[in-house]
């Protein structure tokens, strides 16, 4: 099969489409042959093995493994015998290891579910970890709830597009920050209000907010919570990767530090891949009430072209890689 291969770390000439031996399901696996896979900056961190701390749980010489990707959508190829759950034919979506590829194994157990009815195998691979993550940060770390005024700092990548969507499901009142050429479409997407970063500084606004999900990590502490309600919640999902060493790292757990004598909370949040919030996104999906935005899609020779452009931090939505 073909896949993005990478030997050593850095830019994204590294990544390499190669012919490697196609992997095999054993006994409770699922062999999906991928339609189309989704790009995230942790693909970035892991192919430039940066933030260099991080290394070590990625290859500390070189890369472990070496493939690249995780959000798929595709077709069960083959399944092992103890494999209840999935027949060959079922269209899924989720998480699998390696997933710029044209064939990936994932655990019967894993992430991955039936594919949403009315989505693309394009649409539905921009879904699962950007998805997880907007999900999981409101609901589960910001305990987001009818009535609260949320702030999205960071709304038109990956995570922020969901995030918009999936708090007016919440029936808060979400006010969403992003730059210039895209307030029409977040604005298009739900949002109650939408302040353009290029022009208006929010923690100077005179906003004030129950829970903020910090996607972009573009302000300290001491600027954010000018904007906090007594009992706020930041949730700090992202921050800026100047440092090689630290990357968002710093960003996050300095936040969180600094926020420790407030009466307001900053929490780091990692998210978890799972069936179960899939199988919630799916629907949210299948009803109406979510859809993904896809800015460009790529073919699998171009995943160099695809996050070279992610690697500018200003991808509107999701970059697809088709198979
Ligand atoms: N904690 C977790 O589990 C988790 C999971 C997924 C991602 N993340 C992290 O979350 C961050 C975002 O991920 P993503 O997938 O959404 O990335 P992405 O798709 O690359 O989106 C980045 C977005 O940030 C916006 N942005 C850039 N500078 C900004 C600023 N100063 N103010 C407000 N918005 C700004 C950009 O919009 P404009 O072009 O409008 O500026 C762009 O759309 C990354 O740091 C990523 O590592 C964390």
């Amino acid at each position: 099969m073909r896949a993005i291969v990478y030997d050593s770390y850095g830019p994204p000439d590294v990544l390499q489409l190669r012919e490697v031996a196609d992997p095999a399901a054993g006994q409770t696996d699922v062999l999906v042959r991928v339609r189309a896979a989704a790009a995230n900056p942790l693909d970035w961190y892991a192919f430039t093995g940066t933030p260099l701390v991080v290394r070590p749980g990625f290859g500390l010489r070189k890369p472990d493994g070496a493939r690249l990707g995780a959000d798929l959508a595709g077709v069960v190829d083959a399944v092992g015998k103890d494999v209840t759950r999935f027949k060959p034919g079922d269209e899924v979506f989720g998480t699998g290891k390696g997933s710029f590829a044209e064939l990936v194994v994932v655990v019967q157990e894993g992430a991955i579910v039936a594919k949403p009815a009315n989505l693309s195998f394009e649409e539905a691979a921009a879904v699962p970890v950007a998805g997880l993550t907007a999900l999981q940060g409101l609901r589960d770390k910001g305990g987001a709830r009818a009535g609260q005024q949320v702030l999205i700092n960071g709304a038109a990548g990956g995570v922020g597009t969901f995030a918009v969507q999936i708090a007016k499901t919440f029936d808060t009142e979400v006010t969403a920050v992003c730059s210039t050429r895209n307030v029409g479409l977040i604005r298009s997407l739900g949002a109650d209000r939408v302040i353009d970063y290029t022009s208006q500084d929010f923690t100077r606004d005179s906003g004030r907010y129950d829970l903020v999900l910090d996607i972009a990590g573009s302000r300290p502490w001491s600027e954010l919570k000018r904007v906090l309600r007594r009992d706020a919640t930041v949730v700090i999902i992202g921050g800026p990767k100047a440092s090689r060493m630290f990357g968002p790292i710093g960003h996050l757990f300095g936040t969180a530090l600094a926020s420790l004598p407030s009466s307001q909370k900053a929490t780091v949040f990692i998210s978890k891949e799972g069936a179960d919030d899939l199988n919630t996104l799916r629907g949210m999906i299948e009803a109406g009430k979510l859809e993904p935005v896809v800015e460009k899609t790529y073919p699998l020779s171009q995943v160099p072209e695809a996050m070279t452009y992610l690697g500018t931090g200003h991808v509107r939505g999701k970059l697809v890689i088709t198979i």
